[in-house]
């Protein structure tokens, strides 16, 4: 079992909530552990991902280890192109930028992504890019119809036939969709694509520890043993009824505590660009899991020092209704010191001999004190290192502290309603069969809206 890597401070947060507030809040945190546990709260069908890191086979992993080894063979330095949105992209992203080098250019192979926005100029740009590199494509998506990875699928696609032959891109090509059902499964029937199944209780923003994330991230050469390993540590710690042992409860408490004080916002503020796609795939986690019947946390990522010289001065002295949760890596992987010029002609001699680490803790320390003392709730998230046990404690840490704080508010934290809205009017905006009715009720109210 691994050691507990993350670690989540609230102790700052005195002068916004007492001890006593949070333990009142134990009985509804107690609530919703036993309904997510016994599975007898809202959306029970898809907490599938509970048991992912003790529950995934070794067979399973072993199979898509192989088949990253194979790939990887094929497209040797290459580039694996990850088509994606939303559940079936920000998890595999997020962990390839926490452990992978900064730079796309010096990760091999890469993996690019598409399927995630509708531009022809990035698709171009990529295919462009990829022209000269060996690739194979990993095509993602439970449902097996969602637009954006399905359009980008064929241009991709089409690309590869042309390229290597209709047998030989089928060869290239992994599709990971629903077991049966979906225009993808068929697909990949049809062409005899190698295929991996999504498990039928396991959400799309729940799904980073299925084959979504795990063969994609195999590829790009990462220990997926290790991220589901680390996955059963935070099980271990995140587990429970009371808020002083349950460190996912606890988080998920004092959430809703500040929420209900008018602090509606959480940012979640890093200070290390590796966790910027951390910050964008907990977003569409919590955003997607608890903004609903007219609740939920908004959730917003601030890139620091980077956004300190830019909404640095909103978070200090703007509007009073966010709290803020620093989420910090206490280690990186290198370390470089500010050397000493002899002309001290910059005047940075006083910092010479003192590391970026070093530095970037003071800004942090002094980020803390500052927020605090202009009226922003703030608590610490500090995560031990860049390694896969890390990330997937972090993974599971926060599914479970979004389902408990989904429950203690009341909705359900596995459904998504509202993202069919905007489906419903494309389509019929699109002309697609079945949807002539809304067509006629929209067309005239898209005149002022061109692009
Ligand atoms: O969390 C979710 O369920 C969604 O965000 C999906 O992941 C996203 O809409 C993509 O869906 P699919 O994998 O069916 O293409």
């Amino acid at each position: 079992m691994s050691t507990q890597n993350i670690n989540y401070n609230d102790s700052f947060l005195s002068a916004f909530l007492a001890p006593s507030e949070l333990e009142s809040y134990n009985p509804a945190v107690a609530q919703a552990e036993k309904q997510l546990i016994s599975k007898t709260g809202l959306g029970n069908d898809f907490l599938g991902w509970l048991d992912l890191p003790t529950k995934t086979s070794r067979d399973l992993v072993k199979s898509i280890t192989d088949k990253a080894g194979e790939v990887r063979d094929k497209i040797k330095d290459g580039v694996l192109i990850s088509i994606g949105i939303g559940g079936s992209y920000l998890g595999t992203k997020a962990a390839i930028e926490f452990c992978s080098p900064s730079f796309e250019e010096l990760r091999k192979p890469r993996v690019l992504f598409a399927g995630h926005n509708i531009n022809s100029d990035y698709l171009t740009d990529m295919l462009e890019l990829v022209k000269d590199h060996e690739v194979a494509v990993n095509v993602i998506s439970k449902s097996g119809t969602t637009t954006e990875p399905a359009i980008a699928f064929r241009i991709v696609r089409e690309w590869m036939e042309k390229r290597y032959g209709r047998k030989g891109a089928a060869e290239r090509i992994v599709a990971t969709t629903d077991r049966a059902k979906g225009a993808l499964r068929k697909l990949a029937k049809e062409e005899g694509y190698a295929a991996f199944e999504i498990p039928d209780d396991v959400g799309g923003r729940f799904s980073v520890l299925t084959p979504v994330g795990l063969f994609p991230l195999a590829v790009a050469g990462l220990d997926v043993a290790k991220l589901l390993e680390g996955a059963a540590g935070a099980a271990a710690f995140c587990n429970g009824e009371d808020v002083n042992k349950n460190l996912a409860g606890r988080y998920a408490a004092i959430r809703n505590i500040l929420f209900r004080k008018g602090y509606t916002t959480e940012v979640m503020a890093t200070f290390q660009p590796q966790l910027h796609f951390v910050n964008e795939w907990w977003k569409q986690l919590s955003g997607e899991s608890e903004g609903k019947n007219g609740t939920g946390i908004m959730p917003a990522g601030l890139d620091y020092t980077t956004d300190l010289h830019s909404l640095g001065q909103w978070m200090q002295d703007g509007l009073r209704n966010v709290f803020e949760t620093f989420m910090i890596l206490k280690k990186t992987s290198k370390t470089m010191t500010v050397p000493k010029f002899s002309d001290d002609s910059d005047d940075l001699n006083y910092l010479a001999g003192r590391s970026f680490e070093d530095i970037n803790e003071k800004a942090f320390q002094g980020t803390v004190l500052a927020h605090l003392d202009g009226g922003v709730p703030a608590a610490v998230l500090m995560l031990a290192d860049r390694s896969e046990t890390t990330l997937g404690q972090l993974f599971f840490f926060f599914e479970k502290a979004v389902a408990l704080s989904g429950y203690i508010l009341r909705v359900n934290p596995f459904d998504q309603p509202g993202v069919e809205a905007y489906k419903k009017n494309m389509f019929a905006l699109l002309g697609k069969a079945g949807y002539e009715k809304q067509a006629q009720a929209l067309s005239a109210r898209t005149k002022d809206i061109s692009i």
